[in-house]
């Protein structure tokens, strides 16, 4: 079927990478982003100018998220939402007003939207597996039908980014059921819950970025150029690739089907700490020259169980080598090196 769908955080990693397939598979898609700045970086990409996409792309420009009302014009004619536009743990960020609160009320405003709209059938929003664990070490292998122990009282302020994250994350699934619940809204919601992304980000076009502006990229390319995360993090990983196949698919699920209203996680337990031997592997000149030299990301064990999601895509999650040796080639590329 071709939809008429709304992306958000397209100028983000995971947004974006929906976007282009959304395109890629012929549908039509709206993008909202906060500024024209940010729309016209999407619109002169050159993946999406590579698909011609003409009048199937639109962005919508939306200052404010949060805002009550915020969604209620785009949404007149929508008939899917793909909700990924949500802060992730920038260190730079003010946990409460910039993670907890954006997290929260945004996912609020667009299901608020949605209901005052006929049009919209299916709502699918970007969670994380940390939803799924919460603050305290999981007691049995978790999966996207599992959930954390909230705090009670919640609290009002957040000792750290990574506290605003989760509880805000796991916050937000709640009261996405409870929303659910209470107004029995014509269109279905469900919920993707990733590990850590790795894997090429189309709005990177320099070296540089690649270590700085990548979102979760930042941290594992770290470990192909000599770098060392400076805290341990759970070895809980997902291909970009299929994390934005899963969402398209999740959304455009037959509304008939028995899983519309099931949640879905993607995460494999790898080590990042090999992620420099699957590079040393596919580029060795590059290793030799120097390019490529071995960084140091202590992981920590995170089983998952995406048993249901490997069986709903039909084919095996991608490796870790896989994204490693994607990053890789992009690094190359934008270094101008030949890939031998
Ligand atoms: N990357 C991962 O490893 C990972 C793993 C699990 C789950 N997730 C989830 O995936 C989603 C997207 O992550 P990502 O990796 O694509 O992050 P990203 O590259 O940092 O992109 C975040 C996107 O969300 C938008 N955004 C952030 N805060 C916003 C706000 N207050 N109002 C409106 N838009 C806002 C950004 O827009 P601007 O460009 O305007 O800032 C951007 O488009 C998030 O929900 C995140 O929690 C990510």
């Amino acid at each position: 079927m071709t939809a008429e769908i709304l992306i958000t955080g397209t100028s983000g990693l995971i947004g974006f990478r929906i976007l282009l397939d959304a395109l890629a598979t012929g549908h039509k898609v709206y993008f909202t982003v906060r500024s024209e700045a940010k729309a016209e970086i999407i619109l002169s990409n050159p993946e999406i100018k590579i698909l011609a996409p003409g009048d199937r792309l639109n962005p919508v420009i939306i200052p404010d998220f949060t805002v009550d009302g915020a969604f209620d014009d785009i949404l007149k004619d929508i008939t899917h939402v793909i909700h990924a536009g949500s802060p992730v743990t920038n260190p730079a960020f003010d946990p409460k007003t910039e993670i907890f609160e954006p997290t929260v009320k945004i996912s609020a405003a667009i299901l608020a939207s949605a209901l005052k709209s006929p049009s919209v059938q299916r709502v699918v929003i970007t969670s994380s597996v940390v939803a799924n664990v919460g603050l305290d070490p999981a007691s049995n292998i978790p999966s996207a039908a599992t959930r954390g122990t909230l705090p009670d009282p919640i609290p009002s302020e957040f000792n750290d980014i990574q506290e605003a994250y989760v509880l805000a994350k796991m916050i937000e699934v709640e009261a996405s059921k409870v929303f659910v619940k209470k107004h029995s809204p014509n269109f279905t919601v469900a919920h993707v819950f990733p590990g850590y992304i790795f894997g090429r980000n189309g709005l990177i076009h320099d070296a540089t970025q690649m270590q700085t502006a990548n979102s979760s990229n930042t941290y594992f390319i770290l470990g192909m150029l000599g770098g060392e995360l400076p805290f341990p993090i759970p070895g809980s990983y997902a291909h970009i690739e299929d994390v934005s196949n899963l969402h398209l698919r999740v959304a455009l699920l037959d509304p008939s089907s028995p899983d519309i209203a099931k949640d879905w996680g993607i995460s494999t337990e790898v080590n990042f700490d090999t992620i420099f031997d699957h590079v040393k592997k596919a580029f060795p000149k590059a290793v030799a020259d120097g390019i490529f030299t071995r960084g140091k990301i202590v992981t920590l064990p995170f089983p998952y169980d995406s048993s249901d999601t490997e069986r709903f895509l039909g084919a095996p999650l991608k490796s870790l080598e896989i994204a490693a040796v994607d990053v890789a080639s992009q690094y190359l590329e934008l270094l101008g090196k030949n890939k031998a």
